[in-house]
């Protein structure tokens, strides 16, 4: 659709930025905080590990000074299970509890929205040495975890994502379970116990702070066919109902995607329900809906001739493609970043078009943004027009999103800081601010704003109006 006049950024729209707490952190063994299983990460030769990420620990009210001098409305970080209950259950260690304490309070007298996430891949190792998520005993302990924190930030926090990317941690579930890669029915199972864990905590949310809100925060992205194919239109159905719509299907109507159920039967990895799961399913309902958009994905019919499962272009680590299901196709209308993620800003109109149609929730854009190679050059600064353009192409596709009915509430790029990428260490910068250090050396740790700093501080000013 064209409009000869898109609808504005909507008043009290929500410009944020998104961290998560393993990836800035650090501190990973300080005031009592418990290993979580992201401390056992051993990255290969020249990428750094976890232990002192940004520092953010140590500089946590410099970082929010910058977040009030950007002029966040929103500030999207993840809570660690591990330095708030040191085994992921049982005693609370109150020195973590306080450092979120202050870290709330700091962006309130900012007037920053916190919007907390309770689970970012960083399950406490007390927890992942009894069976992590495929063991109900997790379930129950998330449930003691969600207590804790709502009590404890519940009057200030009134924005909550339960878990980050589960579909994620069953697709790519590497970085999730060091020393042992389950197989699909331990990960359906693990990811059915998510699905319970984030319910309860939503129903429980809901009965403590009637005025709070809180919703899922999975990886979501059109997918396209290949071509025009029939054949080609069934693999990209498949492959969008069993790594996206499902988790929010569960989420917002309270049952499987049939045709993931489907895939699941076929596979032989259905989980298994306890007594009263459907109905807890069915009851819990989120308020609005996160959504992580990266990149499209273009996709082909299976060969079924034992290619169909192939290395993403640019990153050996990561593994698409299934017999029966789909393969991996080419799309030559997109462009690719330095490290081969697609670019597409007009597929993140089309993913809010049709999360939108599907579900009728508001959406909080909880990650997108572009990492890169950054260099501080010698006059000191940061130049990085690429995020400048990568994101300035996106937040246009939002506004027209917006122009078609969808209710956005707000935008957080990833991320407000250069923190450690998933698996690609510090050399993959996201932030509009840039930390010194590098993989090996811990050099300064200063602060410095990107180009892109100054440039979102004026998109905010003007509410989107001077992109
Ligand atoms: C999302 C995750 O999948 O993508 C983040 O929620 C992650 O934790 C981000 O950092 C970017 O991915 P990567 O692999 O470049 O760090």
């Amino acid at each position: 659709m064209f409009y000869r006049h898109p609808k504005p950024f909507p008043d009290g729209f929500l410009w944020g930025a998104s961290t998560s707490s393993y990836q800035v952190e650090g501190a990973w063994n300080e005031d009592g905080k418990g290993m979580s299983v992201q401390d056992l990460h051993t990255p290969p030769a020249g990428i750094t590990d976890f232990k002192v990420a940004s520092d953010h620990y140590h500089h946590m009210e410099e970082d929010v000074a910058l977040m009030a001098e950007l002029g966040l409305k929103a500030y999207r970080f993840s809570i660690s299970w591990s330095r708030v209950m040191p085994e992921g259950d049982g005693a609370v260690n109150e020195a973590g509890l306080a450092f979120y304490d202050r870290l709330v309070d700091a962006l309130v007298a900012h007037d920053i929205t916190p919007v907390a996430t309770m689970f970012h891949f960083d399950l406490p190792l007390a927890l992942h040495e009894r069976g992590g998520w495929a063991n109900r005993a997790t379930v129950d302990a998330f449930e003691r975890y969600a207590l804790v924190l709502f009590e404890r930030l519940g009057d200030r926090i009134k924005m909550w994502l339960t878990i980050n990317e589960q579909n994620v941690m069953v697709i790519h579930p590497n970085a999730m379970n060091p020393g042992r890669l389950p197989e699909a029915p331990e990960l359906y199972q693990q990811s059915h116990n998510m699905f319970v864990a984030s319910a309860k905590a939503t129903l429980m949310l809901h009965e403590m702070w009637p005025d709070a809100k809180i919703g899922p925060a999975p990886n979501i992205t059109a997918i396209y066919p290949q071509s025009c194919d029939p054949a080609d239109v069934v693999a990209a159905d498949n492959w969008e109902s069993i790594r996206c719509w499902n988790y929010l299907d569960v989420a917002c109507f309270g049952r499987y995607n049939p045709i993931a159920w489907a895939y699941m039967e076929e596979k032989g990895c259905t989980p298994v329900f306890e007594e009263g799961d459907a109905e807890l399913l069915a009851a819990a309902k989120p308020d609005y809906l996160g959504v992580n958009y990266y990149a499209t994905a273009t996709v082909a019919a299976p060969k079924n001739d034992g290619t169909d499962r192939a290395a993403r272009a640019g990153d050996q680590q990561v593994m698409l493609g299934e017999e029966g299901v789909y393969r991996s196709g080419a799309n030559d209308h997109l462009t690719a970043t330095e490290y081969g993620w697609i670019i597409d800003p007009i597929g993140m109109r089309t993913t809010l078009r049709r999360v939108a149609s599907r579900y009728g929730l508001p959406i909080l854009i909880t990650e997108n943004g572009l990492g890169a190679r950054d260099t501080l050059e010698a006059d000191g600064r940061v130049h990085d027009p690429y995020r400048i353009d990568y994101l300035r192409r996106h937040f246009e596709q939002a506004q027209l999103a917006i122009s078609d009915g969808v209710n956005l509430i707000g935008y957080c790029p990833w991320s407000f800081m250069d923190l450690v990428s998933t698996h690609q260490g510090y050399g993959k910068r996201y932030g509009f601010v840039y930390i010194d250090r590098d993989e090996e050396d811990i050099r300064s740790m200063a602060r410095i704003r990107k180009d892109s700093f100054a440039w979102y501080k004026h998109v905010i000013e003007t509410n989107g109006a001077e992109l």
